[in-house]
């Protein structure tokens, strides 16, 4: 049911969700991060990867329509930029944590992920013991920041707020290694023979859509609920095949 802070105008089916423009998701996302949210000029919402077209498939179920926001994550992850009213919710890889519990209500997992290590093939490094007085990009705000804080030790941490600079930076030899999410490593391996994964970490985390804690409770309920028709139909298979299948 509608909460006293949910309000706008009606979607299609007659229920209001408390969306910032009436029958549109309104959703913030940090792009690029492929392959999850990047600029698809092919797109008619000009992004696409797998968060924003199962967002639009789970949106479509509801009769609404979707429109990405590009903010960036570490305002987003502090659940910042959603209680300031900026989007509806997120759609930007977020992993479900505890300490980002505080002040975002999460969906259900979409995605199950892990941390990784990219390093130049030729570089020597073979895993995070070997980082000790190397550069590690990292993007700040993030899980992988937390992850190469904890574990690189010695390492020398070079925080990017823009995740779309880690690759490029790699390849400049302005950082020695990448630690981020392993699908998105994984994307630069793929593309480039002269970088590797040399490790991947089995952090268990999963993502969720995230949405300002308190706030949009029959939006997130009825995304949790789109969410599972997804994955019971196949639907929700097929977006995953389209970005996962090796
Ligand atoms: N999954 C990681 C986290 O939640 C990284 C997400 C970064 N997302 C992005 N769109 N740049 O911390």
């Amino acid at each position: 049911g509608a909460t006293p802070t949910e309000s706008g105008s009606a979607a299609a089916g007659g229920t209001d969700y408390g969306l910032i423009t009436g029958g549109t998701i309104t959703a913030c996302s940090d792009v690029p991060y492929p392959p999850f949210d990047v600029l698809d000029s092919n797109s008619p919402i000009g992004y696409s990867g797998f968060d924003v077209d199962l967002l639009t498939a789970i949106a479509k179920k509801l009769d609404l329509k979707v429109a990405i926001q590009v903010t960036n994550f570490d305002t987003l992850q502090s659940g910042a930029a959603l209680l300031a009213g900026q989007c509806d919710m997120a759609a930007s890889a977020m992993t479900i944590t505890e300490d980002r519990k505080k002040n975002i209500d999460f969906s259900d997992g979409y995605y199950d992920s892990l941390q990784s290590l990219l390093v130049k093939t030729d570089s020597g490094i073979k895993d995070i013991n070997g980082l000790s007085g190397k550069n590690v990009g990292v993007q700040q705000g993030t899980t992988g920041e937390n992850y190469a804080k904890e574990h690189a030790k010695g390492a020398n941490l070079v925080q990017f707020s823009d995740d779309g600079v880690l690759w490029p930076a790699l390849q400049g030899g302005q950082i020695d290694a990448i630690l981020q999410d392993q699908p998105v490593n994984f994307e630069h391996e793929k593309a480039d023979k002269n970088y590797k994964i040399v490790e991947t970490y089995k952090t268990d985390e999963q993502y969720g859509f995230a949405f300002a804690k308190g706030q949009k409770e029959s939006l997130r309920k009825a995304v949790n609920e789109q969410l599972k028709a997804l994955k019971d139909n196949g639907e929700y298979k097929k977006i995953y095949d389209k970005y996962f299948s090796t």
